[in-house]
């Protein structure tokens, strides 16, 4: 199975900043952005991730991941140079997915939370069965988002991308899980009205094929689209008080690495030794 981050975008809501920053490689409470999708790759057990940037930012992605090695996964780089839709992830990860299955999360959603574990490994059992999916989250405000609707037995009946009037309050977050074959069906895609391959056009192919599965996210996860100040301000507060409150890290990509068994104690030891004594190796040595 292979993970793809999609991190291309031109965070034009996060001007100035984003002038010279990549919105990805800014702080949420203590970590980049970028480490908390990939902190959800790893947790479904995907440690070989496509990680998709404008050419600009690539280098200072490599700067902060390199390899992927001292978290135990294997990092691998592409540039999307014009953001032409989320669907064109799957077209420029063409070769990377080959006929694997492939998982893709946008570069600014974040989840944690205890069940979440539970809906990955549902998604995991979906693909087994030959199954796609889309997770849907409880919001106020569905005509911001893709929105899904459900019939009584919890199955998708349609999918509408920003609808005027929607036909529920589930959006479909960030994150995506896809049978062998999602290029292809990407490629079919037309520009929508905005000019981007839209993610609920490709969502809707397997929709019509009778393909489509929503695992629907409880009320203990928390989702967070980190696009404005305002939710990056509200996501490093809500993680702060969750760490707090449960004496857990949330992405934490060492931490997920050694309880995977991606890293032995020794390589952390050795990567907590090379961090001149910051508060982060302090982390780090805890955990062993
Ligand atoms: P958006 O939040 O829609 O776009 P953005 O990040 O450029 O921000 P803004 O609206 O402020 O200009 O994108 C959601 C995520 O998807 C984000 O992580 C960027 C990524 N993305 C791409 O990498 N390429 C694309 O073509 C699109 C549409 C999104």
């Amino acid at each position: 199975m292979k993970g793809i981050v999609l991190a291309a975008g031109a965070g034009t809501r996060l001007y100035p900043i984003t002038r010279s920053v990549n919105k990805q490689l800014l702080p949420i409470y203590d970590k980049p952005m970028i480490y908390y999708p990939i902190s959800t790759l790893m947790e479904i057990g995907i440690q070989d991730i496509l990680l998709i940037t404008s050419e600009r930012e690539q280098d200072n992605f490599k700067h902060l991941l390199g390899d992927g090695s001292q978290f135990g996964i294997k990092m691998n780089y592409a540039i999307q140079y014009v953001p032409k839709g989320i669907s064109d992830a799957f077209i420029i990860a063409e070769e990377f997915i080959g006929d694997d299955e492939s998982v893709l999360i946008l570069g600014d959603n974040i989840f944690y939370g205890e069940s979440l574990r539970k809906n990955l490994v549902n998604a995991k059992e979906n693909l087994r069965n030959g199954y796609s999916t889309v997770f849907g989250y409880k919001v106020d405000d569905p005509e911001r988002f893709g929105v899904i609707e459900f019939n009584d037995k919890q199955e998708v009946v349609s999918l509408e991308e920003k609808p005027t009037e929607p036909k529920s309050n589930y959006a479909a977050t960030g994150l995506y899980f896809y049978t062998p074959g999602a290029t292809n069906n990407a490629k079919t895609l037309k520009p929508s009205a905005r000019g981007e391959i839209e993610i609920t056009d490709l969502n809707k192919i397997y929709l019509n094929e009778g393909n489509l599965k929503c695992e629907l996210m409880g009320t203990d996860i928390n989702w967070i689209d980190t696009g404005t100040y305002d939710s990056m301000l509200e996501a490093s507060i809500k993680i702060k008080a969750y760490e707090e409150g449960t004496s857990k890290k949330v992405a934490q990509l060492e931490e997920i690495a050694l309880r995977k068994g991606y890293l032995s104690n020794d390589n952390l030891k050795e990567i907590a030794d090379n961090m001149i004594k910051s508060g982060y190796q302090k982390q780090l040595t805890k955990l062993l």
